[in-house]
């Protein structure tokens, strides 16, 4: 076995090519049970994969075969001890790593802006969240990672919390300095758990920021699907065994797993990884090259910026990853949303994300310099259009006071709840989740006191124009709150 041979790809294949006569689960029996215009779509190989957990096939609850074989090339590759196969996404790999980490009441050290599954997650477990702030970019009105000065003081006020969360690289490609943090939560035998949803790539290219393993970190959720060329939905959850067992997070990962795992998107994730294993540096060496090219391009197109590396330099932005082109679009008098659906409707260009100032567009080893001349095509046609403002718009990015957690999450969650008026809020629990996005800071999170001077902040950033999301009511005129708990009694 070496990083060349796809154990569980080959394994499934041979049995394919055998074509048993099937009395099993899936019903559509390679396709010629379904419907026809699908089958197809979707053509007889593909199909003729679509398998499950057949003794042959072995078992992702428990590895023994061609599944076990796949997974220790992938922890090799990853340079891991264990790497564990996800067909739930990277949420179902983020959900493991906390729940692998937390019983009901630990703490559990995050940033404030972290995605929604790292939410779900702290309320099935029932663990108490230790709250930091991300750095904020007021340049580019978007949120970065912590600091090891933060992670510092979180530890030492919290020496007993069962885990350090790190969101690394974020969606915008920046990263933190991973081992400093990592260091630091050891020394209070603190296991560092990384979100890598948008960082499978930088473990295969010197150029680009360390890996969570790379950095030492116990367990990193890692989305192949998303930059390492798998299919939608399949992730990796690599493990450093010492702080956290391999055992338990088998069995967590197991409770939260589907019995009816997909073989097309498992050989997808052992397809991929001999893909970055054998290919990756030098792919990732062409992304570099045209993403870097695009970068420079973008920017002397007048009122664009893309930053790069001068990016470099604060406590939060230690790294960054080139392949990620962030383009602020503020000073062309339209918001990033406004670019998107430009971008949409004049060229048949569909960005990453955009929000009030930015868009986001991904170089990855699917690009060619073709898709890079249409982008930037398309730019200068957008600037030019534009009513450019000429002075730099003014963008105070604040974020709220974190409020005092009353409850945990979990417990709110369960709680009876009521919809009250905003205005007579002050003090009591909320049941919502309240967020305004740029910069993706929770304002309320379930289970939190409601104070004036957050119900003062969101006015503000309604009056401000900017999107306040999650709620029931979207005018933010009520809100749900924990039933008859006065939080001041
Ligand atoms: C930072 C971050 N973490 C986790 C996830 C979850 O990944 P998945 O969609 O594979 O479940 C995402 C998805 O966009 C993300 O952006």
């Amino acid at each position: 076995m070496n990083q060349l041979t796809t154990p569980l790809f080959t394994g499934l294949k041979e049995h394919a090519a055998k074509k048993p006569t099937q009395f099993h689960i899936p019903g559509h029996k390679t396709g010629k049970g379904m419907d026809q215009e699908y089958r197809e779509f979707l053509g007889d190989s593909a199909l003729s994969i679509d398998l499950i957990n057949i003794e042959p096939l072995d078992d992702l609850h428990h590895p023994h075969g061609m599944i076990r074989d796949a997974q220790e090339l992938a922890a090799e590759a990853f340079g891991a001890d264990y790497t564990f196969f996800s067909v739930q996404g990277t949420s179902g790999a983020i959900m493991t790593m906390i729940m692998s980490v937390c019983h009901p009441g630990d703490k559990i050290i995050v940033p404030r802006n972290v995605h929604k599954s790292i939410t779900t997650a702290i309320i099935f477990s029932g663990a108490k969240p230790v709250f930091i702030h991300p750095e904020l970019d007021e340049k580019l009105g978007i949120s970065h990672g912590i600091t090891p000065k933060a992670v510092q003081k979180a530890c030492e006020a919290h020496p007993d919390a069962k885990g350090v969360l790190v969101i690394n690289p974020t969606y915008f490609g920046i990263t933190a300095d991973l081992t400093h943090i990592v260091e630091i939560a050891h020394s209070y035998d603190i296991p560092v758990l990384v979100d890598e949803a948008h960082g499978v790539h930088i473990h295969f290219h010197d150029q680009l920021p360390l890996s969570a393993m790379q950095a030492g970190a116990d367990l990193a959720a890692t989305s192949v699907h998303k930059l390492g060329g798998s299919l939608t939905q399949s992730s990796v959850l690599n493990l450093r065994e010492g702080l956290v067992s391999h055992g338990r997070v088998q069995s967590i990962l197991s409770m939260l797993t589907t019995t009816s795992t997909s073989y097309i998107l498992l050989a997808s994730l052992d397809t991929a990884r001999r893909h970055l294993a054998i290919n990756g540096k030098a792919l990732l060496d062409d992304c570099i090259k045209l993403a870097t090219n695009a970068r420079d391009r973008i920017n002397s197109i007048p009122h664009l910026y893309c930053p790069g590396e001068e990016i470099l330099g604060s406590d939060a932005t230690y790294g960054y990853d080139p392949t990620k082109l962030i383009i602020s679009v503020k000073n062309l008098g339209i918001t990033g949303y406004d670019a998107e659906v430009w971008l949409r409707k004049q060229h048949n260009i569909e960005v990453e994300l955009s929000d009030l100032y930015n868009l986001l567009c991904i170089i990855t080893p699917g690009d060619t310099q073709v898709e890079v001349d249409k982008l930037i095509h398309a730019l200068s046609t957008l600037a030019a259009e534009s009513t450019p403002t000429h002075q730099e718009k003014d963008m105070t990015v604040k974020v709220p006071d974190i409020p005092v957690l009353a409850l945990t999450p979990r417990d709110a969650f369960y709680a009876s709840t009521e919809r009250i008026p905003m205005k007579h809020a002050v003090g009591r629990i909320s049941a919502e989740f309240v967020m305004v996005y740029p910069p993706g800071i929770p304002i309320f999170l379930p289970g939190e006191i409601i104070t004036e001077d957050n119900i003062q902040y969101i006015k503000e950033n309604m009056e401000a124009g900017l999107p306040v999301q999650g709620p029931q009511d979207d005018t933010l005129e009520n809100i749900h709150v924990i039933k008859e708990q006065r939080a001041f009694q």
